[in-house]
C-alpha cells in the first residue's frame, strides 16, 4: 500500500523515480509526488492527483536535472486525495522532505505537542508529522553539535532515530535533507524497504519491482534499521546494535515478468499467464517415487508434522478463499482438522490452541498487516507459524518459521488471479503431503500426482474459453446484481468469483454455497439478477442442479460452468462455458479460470480501470 522510490547517483533521479513510480502505482494510485534538490541547493517538490501519468507532465513541464530524489504514490489513510495531502512532505521550514508507507498511530497525540513548539500542518496526514519531528530532532541535535559534536549525516541518522523512537505504528521512510545534497535515508519499522546497489548509484523502494533492469543486488531493509545512501556508499545501522554488516543478495526476477507485452491488462496478462506459474508452484516439489510432495522450506521433520494434531489457515480475501479450499483439501485428503480465520478477527479473538497446532499465514504480497498482525499474535504464543507466500523476502515470509513461496511471478493487476490458483495448487499438494505422512496409500499418491502434473494442460484448454466469455460478459454488463452459487470445493469458488467482479467492475455480488441460497438469498432472484453456478462433475452435482432449478423456477437467468460435454445443464442455462474434465480436488484451480475472464470482460464493457480499481490497492499494509 503507497510505493517509495529514491535515487542517488548520476542519472536524473527523476528519470527512476517516474519509472519506479510507474511500477509501483500498483500499491495505490490516489495521487504522487517526488522531491529532488536543486543546483541551489533547495528541496524542489512536484506533486499530482491521480495517475503517475499526470505527474509525469506536471515534472516534463518543469524538469529538474537533480542526482538525488525520492518519490511516492500514494493510497489515502489520512486525509483525501489531494496536493496537500499527497508525500512528499516537507518539515522543519524545508529542511527537508519525507515519503511515507505504513500508519502512526500516535499521530494526534505528536501533532499537538509539534503545534505546541511552533511546527505549522499543511495536510491531514500522519506523515507530516514524522517531518516535522525528524526536523525537530535534527536542530536538538545541532544544538548539541555547537558544543562539540559533529554536523554530518551522522547527526541526521542520529536524529532520525530520535524520532522515530516517539512513534507507534508502522513505517517505511525514504527523506532527503537539503544540508546534505548528496544522501538518501530510510528507516524501516513494518513496512517494507529494499535498496538496489549500482555502480556508483543506489536505488530504494517499497519492493523490488522498480530495481528490475537496474540493478540486481538487492539489501532487504529489516525492522528498525536506518540506512544512509550515497552514489558510493551505504551504510546501515539498527537501532539497538549500531552499525551493521548488511547482506547483499540476488534479485532473481526478470524484466520481462513486469512488462505488459502484448496484453491491453495486466489482469488479462496474468490470467493468461496461469498454466506457466502453476508449473512454476509444482516445479522441484514432486516425488514421484515416494508418491508426495516435496517442501524444503518448511523447516519442520515429518515426525513434528506427525504430531500436528490441527491447523488452521489464516489470511485476507483471495487468499482467505484459497484458505477455504485448503480446509477442503486437508480434510478430505489428509484427515487432519483445519479451521481458516480471517486474520483480522484472528488477531483479536483469543481462540483456545494446543502445542499441536499449526498455523499457516497465506499471503500472496508476504505484507498485509492483518496477516502479518495475526502470524506475529500466534508467534508469541509459542505456536510455529508457516507462510504460503508469493512475494521472496516480503515481511511474512522473514518472520514465518518456514514456509512454501508460491513462485507465480510479480502479480500487479489488483485482482489477485495466477497468485490464487497457485494457492490452491500449493495447497493441494500439502494435503499431499499431509496425507501421504498418515493414510494416503502409495497409489492414491500417485494418482494425485498425474493429475497434478496435468493441470497446466487443462488450463490451456479453460483458457479457450476467452472469446465465449466475453461475448457472454457483453449480454450480461449491464446487470446490477450477481449471485455466485457453488457447493463443496467449489463453494470457495463461488466466494472468490463473486469478490473478482466486486473489485474490478464495481457490480454487486454474492457468492454462496449453492444449497445455502434456498435459505434467504433466493429473494434476491429476478430477471435481472444472473445466477453464475460453479457445477462441475462431481458426487455433489446432481443436488447443484436442483439449485440451479430451483432459480429457473424463478425467472433467474442463470450462467453455469460446466465440463465439457454436459448436455444437461446446457438445455437448462441461459449461457455455459465449458471447462475440461478434471478431478474433484482440482476443480478449483480450473473453475476459477472462467470466473477471472468474466470479471475481467465485464469490467471492460463496463470501462473500468481493470488493474487499478477504484479505492483498492494491492497490499494492504494497514490494519
Ligand atoms: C485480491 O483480488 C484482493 N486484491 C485482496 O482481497 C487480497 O487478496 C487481500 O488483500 C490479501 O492480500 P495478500 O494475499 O497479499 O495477503
Amino acid at each position: 500500500m503507497c510505493g517509495i522510490v529514491g535515487y542517488v547517483g548520476s542519472r536524473v533521479a527523476q528519470d527512476f523515480l517516474l519509472e519506479g513510480l510507474r511500477r509501483l502505482e500498483y500499491r495505490g494510485y490516489d495521487s504522487a509526488g517526488t522531491a529532488t534538490i536543486d543546483e541551489s541547493q533547495q528541496i524542489k517538490i512536484t506533486k499530482s492527483v491521480g495517475r503517475i501519468s499526470r505527474l509525469a507532465s506536471e515534472i516534463a513541464q518543469m524538469p529538474c536535472s537533480s542526482r538525488v530524489g525520492i518519490g511516492h504514490t500514494r493510497w489515502a489513510t489520512h486525509g483525501a486525495a489531494t496536493i496537500t495531502n499527497a508525500h512528499p512532505h516537507i518539515g522543519g521550514d524545508e529542511m527537508l522532505a519525507i515519503a511515507h508507507n505504513g500508519v502512526i498511530e500516535n499521530f494526534a497525540e505528536l501533532r499537538t505537542q509539534l503545534k505546541q513548539l511552533g511546527y505549522r500542518f499543511n495536510s491531514e496526514t500522519d506523515t507530516e508529522v514524522i517531518a516535522h519531528l525528524v526536523a525537530d530532532a535534527v536542530k536538538t541535535r545541532a544544538k548539541l553539535a555547537v558544543n562539540g559534536h559533529t554536523f554530518d549525516e551522522q547527526l541526521a541518522i542520529d536524529a532520525i532515530k530520535d524520532a522515530i523512537s516517539q512513534l507507534r505504528g508502522t513505517f517505511g521512510l525514504a527523506i532527503i535533507f537539503k544540508q546534505w545534497p548528496d544522501s538518501i535515508f530510510a528507516a524501516r519499522l513494518g513496512s517494507p524497504l529494499v535498496i538496489g546497489i549500482g555502480d556508483g548509484e543506489h536505488f530504494l523502494a517499497s519492493d523490488a519491482s522498480p530495481l528490475v533492469g537496474y540493478t540486481d543486488r538487492i539489501v532487504y531493509m529489516a525492522d528498525h534499521q536506518v540506512a544512509m545512501i550515497t552514489a558510493d556508499s551505504l551504510q546501515v545501522s539498527h537501532r539497538d546494535q549500531g552499525v551493521i554488516v548488511h547482506d547483499v543478495q540476488q534479485l532473481s526476477v526478470e524484466s520481462n515478468k513486469v512488462e505488459l507485452g502484448d496484453y491491453e491488462h495486466y489482469m488479462l496478462k496474468e490470467i493468461f499467464e496461469q498454466p506457466e506459474s502453476l508449473k512454476n508452484t509444482m516445479r522441484g516439489r514432486i516425488n514421484e517415487d515416494d508418491a508426495t510432495a516435496v517442501f524444503g522450506g518448511l523447516n519442520l521433520t515429518p515426525q513434528d508434522l506427525l504430531k500436528i494434531k490441527r491447523v488452521v489457515f489464516t489470511a485476507c480475501g483471495t487468499s482467505w478463499h484459497s484458505a477455504l479450499v485448503g480446509e477442503y483439501l486437508m480434510e478430505e485428503i489428509a484427515q487432519i482438522p483445519v479451521e481458516v480465520e480471517y486474520a483480522s478477527e484472528l488477531r483479536y479473538r483469543n481462540p483456545p490452541m494446543d502445542e499441536n497446532t499449526l498455523l499457516f499465514a497465506i499471503t500472496q504480497s508476504g505484507e498485509t498487516a492483518d496477516t502479518l498482525g495475526a502470524l506475529r499474535e500466534m508467534k508469541r504464543k509459542g505456536h510455529a507459524t508457516l507462510a504460503i507466500c508469493n512475494v521472496v523476502g516480503s515481511t511474512i515470509a522473514q518472520e514465518a518459521d518456514g514456509g512454501i513461496y508460491l513462485h507465480a511471478g510479480p502479480e500487479i493487476g489488483v485482482a489477485s488471479t495466477k497468485a490464487y490458483t497457485s494457492q490452491c495448487l500449493a495447497l493441494s499438494m500439502l494435503a499431499l503431503y499431509f496425507g501421504r505422512l498418515r493414510h494416503l496409500s502409495y497409489n492414491a499418491g500417485r494418482k494425485m500426482i498425474s493429475h497434478i502434473r496435468e493441470l497446466p494442460a487443462k488450463i490451456e484448454v479453460a483458457l479457450q474459453s476467452n472469446q465465449i466469455v466475453s461475448d457472454i460478459a457483453t449480454k450480461y454488463a449491464d446487470c446490477n446484481n450477481f449471485l455466485y452459487l457453488g457447493r463443496h470445493y467449489n463453494f470457495p469458488t463461488a466466494l472468490e468469483g463473486a469478490l473478482k467482479l466486486k473489485e474490478i467492475s464495481y457490480i454487486h455480488a454474492e457468492g454462496y454455497p449453492a444449497a445455502e441460497m434456498k435459505h434467504g438469498p433466493i429473494a434476491l432472484v429476478d430477471e435481472s439478477t444472473p445466477s453464475v453456478f460453479v457445477m462441475p462433475q462431481g458426487f455433489i452435482y446432481d443436488k447443484v442442479m436442483s439449485n440451479l432449478e430451483e432459480i429457473k423456477a424463478r425467472g433467474g437467468p442463470v450462467i453455469a460452468i460446466a465440463e465439457e460435454g454436459d448436455q444437461r445443464v446446457a438445455e437448462v442455462a441461459d449461457d455455459v462455458i465449458f471447462i475440461p474434465q478434471v478431478e474433484e480436488f482440482l476443480q478449483p484451480i480450473v473453475t476459477a479460470i472462467p470466473l477471472q475472464l468474466l470479471s475481467y470482460h465485464i469490467a471492460v464493457a463496463r470501462g473500468c480501470d481493470v488493474d487499478k480499481p477504484r479505492n483498492l490497492a494491492k497490499s494492504v499494509t494497514v490494519e
